[in-house]
Protein backbone atom coordinates (compact mmCIF):
# COMPACT_ATOMS: atom_id res chain seq x y z
CA UNK A 1 0.00 0.00 0.00
CA UNK A 2 1.61 3.34 -0.77
CA UNK A 3 1.69 5.99 1.60
CA UNK A 4 -1.12 8.05 -0.79
CA UNK A 5 -3.41 5.02 -0.62
CA UNK A 6 -2.93 5.18 2.83
CA UNK A 7 -3.91 8.80 3.30
CA UNK A 8 -6.82 8.40 1.22
CA UNK A 9 -7.91 5.94 3.66
CA UNK A 10 -7.61 7.32 6.62
CA UNK A 11 -9.36 10.38 5.07
CA UNK A 12 -12.03 7.93 4.22
CA UNK A 13 -12.32 5.98 7.75
CA UNK A 14 -12.17 10.34 9.20
CA UNK A 15 -15.35 10.95 7.07
CA UNK A 16 -17.06 7.73 8.04
CA UNK A 17 -16.18 7.42 12.07
CA UNK A 18 -18.63 10.30 13.62
CA UNK A 19 -21.00 9.27 11.51
CA UNK A 20 -21.55 5.69 11.30
CA UNK A 21 -23.68 5.28 14.95
CA UNK A 22 -26.57 7.39 13.62
CA UNK A 23 -29.89 6.23 12.63
CA UNK A 24 -29.60 5.40 8.89
CA UNK A 25 -26.08 6.31 8.69
CA UNK A 26 -25.19 5.46 5.23
CA UNK A 27 -26.84 8.66 3.10
CA UNK A 28 -25.20 10.93 5.78
CA UNK A 29 -21.99 9.41 5.12
CA UNK A 30 -22.48 9.30 1.79
CA UNK A 31 -23.16 12.77 1.32
CA UNK A 32 -19.95 13.53 3.71
CA UNK A 33 -17.91 11.73 1.42
CA UNK A 34 -18.96 13.78 -1.46
CA UNK A 35 -18.72 16.89 0.31
CA UNK A 36 -15.19 16.18 1.62
CA UNK A 37 -13.79 14.40 -2.33
CA UNK A 38 -15.93 15.91 -4.90
CA UNK A 39 -17.35 12.44 -5.43
CA UNK A 40 -17.89 9.02 -3.65
CA UNK A 41 -14.13 7.39 -4.10
CA UNK A 42 -14.90 3.28 -5.30
CA UNK A 43 -12.21 3.15 -2.52
CA UNK A 44 -14.59 4.08 0.29
CA UNK A 45 -17.64 1.69 -0.87
CA UNK A 46 -15.84 -1.31 1.11
CA UNK A 47 -15.07 0.92 4.09
CA UNK A 48 -18.16 2.13 4.63
CA UNK A 49 -20.37 -1.89 4.00
CA UNK A 50 -17.45 -3.06 6.59
CA UNK A 51 -18.40 -0.32 8.97
CA UNK A 52 -22.13 -0.67 8.38
CA UNK A 53 -22.47 -4.03 8.48
CA UNK A 54 -23.83 -3.86 4.72
CA UNK A 55 -22.27 -5.80 1.54
CA UNK A 56 -20.75 -3.87 -0.79
CA UNK A 57 -23.32 -3.88 -3.94
CA UNK A 58 -25.57 -2.57 -0.92
CA UNK A 59 -23.62 0.85 -0.77
CA UNK A 60 -23.35 0.62 -4.33
CA UNK A 61 -26.72 0.05 -5.03
CA UNK A 62 -27.52 3.25 -3.22
CA UNK A 63 -25.03 5.22 -4.50
CA UNK A 64 -26.06 4.30 -8.06
CA UNK A 65 -29.75 5.00 -7.17
CA UNK A 66 -29.24 8.07 -5.68
CA UNK A 67 -28.69 11.13 -8.95
CA UNK A 68 -26.65 13.26 -6.39
CA UNK A 69 -23.64 11.02 -5.81
CA UNK A 70 -21.52 10.66 -8.23
CA UNK A 71 -18.81 7.35 -8.20
CA UNK A 72 -15.71 9.82 -10.23
CA UNK A 73 -14.60 13.37 -9.91
CA UNK A 74 -17.02 15.97 -11.85
CA UNK A 75 -15.70 17.56 -14.67
CA UNK A 76 -14.61 21.35 -14.00
CA UNK A 77 -18.35 22.25 -14.83
CA UNK A 78 -21.57 20.60 -13.55
CA UNK A 79 -24.38 20.62 -15.97
CA UNK A 80 -27.97 19.47 -14.72
CA UNK A 81 -30.35 18.85 -17.03
CA UNK A 82 -34.15 18.28 -16.05
CA UNK A 83 -35.32 15.23 -17.03
CA UNK A 84 -39.07 15.58 -14.98
CA UNK A 85 -42.45 15.21 -16.30
CA UNK A 86 -43.49 18.50 -17.61
CA UNK A 87 -39.77 19.43 -19.07
CA UNK A 88 -39.87 16.03 -20.91
CA UNK A 89 -43.64 17.35 -22.23
CA UNK A 90 -41.41 19.84 -23.90
CA UNK A 91 -38.26 18.29 -25.37
CA UNK A 92 -36.00 17.28 -22.07
CA UNK A 93 -35.05 13.71 -23.60
CA UNK A 94 -34.23 15.22 -27.16
CA UNK A 95 -32.36 17.56 -25.47
CA UNK A 96 -30.46 14.87 -22.73
CA UNK A 97 -29.68 12.53 -25.65
CA UNK A 98 -28.34 15.42 -27.54
CA UNK A 99 -26.24 16.26 -24.24
CA UNK A 100 -24.88 12.76 -24.14
CA UNK A 101 -23.30 12.75 -27.58
CA UNK A 102 -21.75 16.21 -26.62
CA UNK A 103 -18.03 16.21 -25.32
CA UNK A 104 -17.24 19.19 -23.57
CA UNK A 105 -15.37 20.04 -19.78
CA UNK A 106 -18.35 19.66 -17.98
CA UNK A 107 -20.10 16.58 -16.28
CA UNK A 108 -23.78 16.02 -17.50
CA UNK A 109 -25.82 14.90 -14.66
CA UNK A 110 -29.79 14.51 -14.91
CA UNK A 111 -32.22 16.92 -11.90
CA UNK A 112 -35.62 16.12 -11.30
CA UNK A 113 -37.71 19.37 -11.62
CA UNK A 114 -35.92 22.85 -11.02
CA UNK A 115 -38.90 24.60 -10.11
CA UNK A 116 -39.40 26.21 -13.91
CA UNK A 117 -41.80 23.54 -15.22
CA UNK A 118 -43.42 26.20 -17.04
CA UNK A 119 -40.65 27.64 -19.08
CA UNK A 120 -38.65 24.10 -19.36
CA UNK A 121 -36.69 22.48 -20.49
CA UNK A 122 -34.88 23.19 -17.41
CA UNK A 123 -30.85 23.38 -17.03
CA UNK A 124 -28.26 24.35 -14.77
CA UNK A 125 -24.85 25.35 -15.03
CA UNK A 126 -22.65 25.12 -11.95
CA UNK A 127 -25.63 26.43 -9.87
CA UNK A 128 -26.90 29.05 -12.95
CA UNK A 129 -30.35 28.07 -14.37
CA UNK A 130 -31.40 28.64 -18.12
CA UNK A 131 -34.79 28.18 -19.55
CA UNK A 132 -36.41 27.13 -22.74
CA UNK A 133 -32.90 25.21 -23.63
CA UNK A 134 -32.91 23.41 -27.03
CA UNK A 135 -30.01 21.77 -28.59
CA UNK A 136 -28.68 25.23 -30.15
CA UNK A 137 -28.75 26.71 -26.81
CA UNK A 138 -27.02 23.98 -24.94
CA UNK A 139 -24.35 24.40 -28.00
CA UNK A 140 -24.05 27.73 -27.53
CA UNK A 141 -24.14 27.41 -23.16
CA UNK A 142 -21.86 24.54 -23.06
CA UNK A 143 -19.16 26.25 -25.79
CA UNK A 144 -18.91 28.99 -23.26
CA UNK A 145 -17.53 27.28 -20.90
CA UNK A 146 -14.79 26.31 -22.84
CA UNK A 147 -12.94 29.69 -21.98
CA UNK A 148 -14.56 29.71 -18.34
CA UNK A 149 -13.16 29.21 -15.26
S1 LIG B 1 -40.17 19.59 -14.58
FE1 LIG B 1 -38.39 20.56 -15.25
S2 LIG B 1 -38.30 22.31 -14.02
FE2 LIG B 1 -40.03 21.27 -13.26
Amino acid sequence: MTDLTLRADEEISAVIEPLKHLPGALLPILHALQDRFGHVPKEAVPVVAKALNLSRAEVHGTISYYHHFRDEPAGRHVVQLCRAEACQAVGADALWAHAEGCKGEFTLEPVYCLGQCAIGPSMLIDEEIHAKVTPAKFDQLTAALRGAK
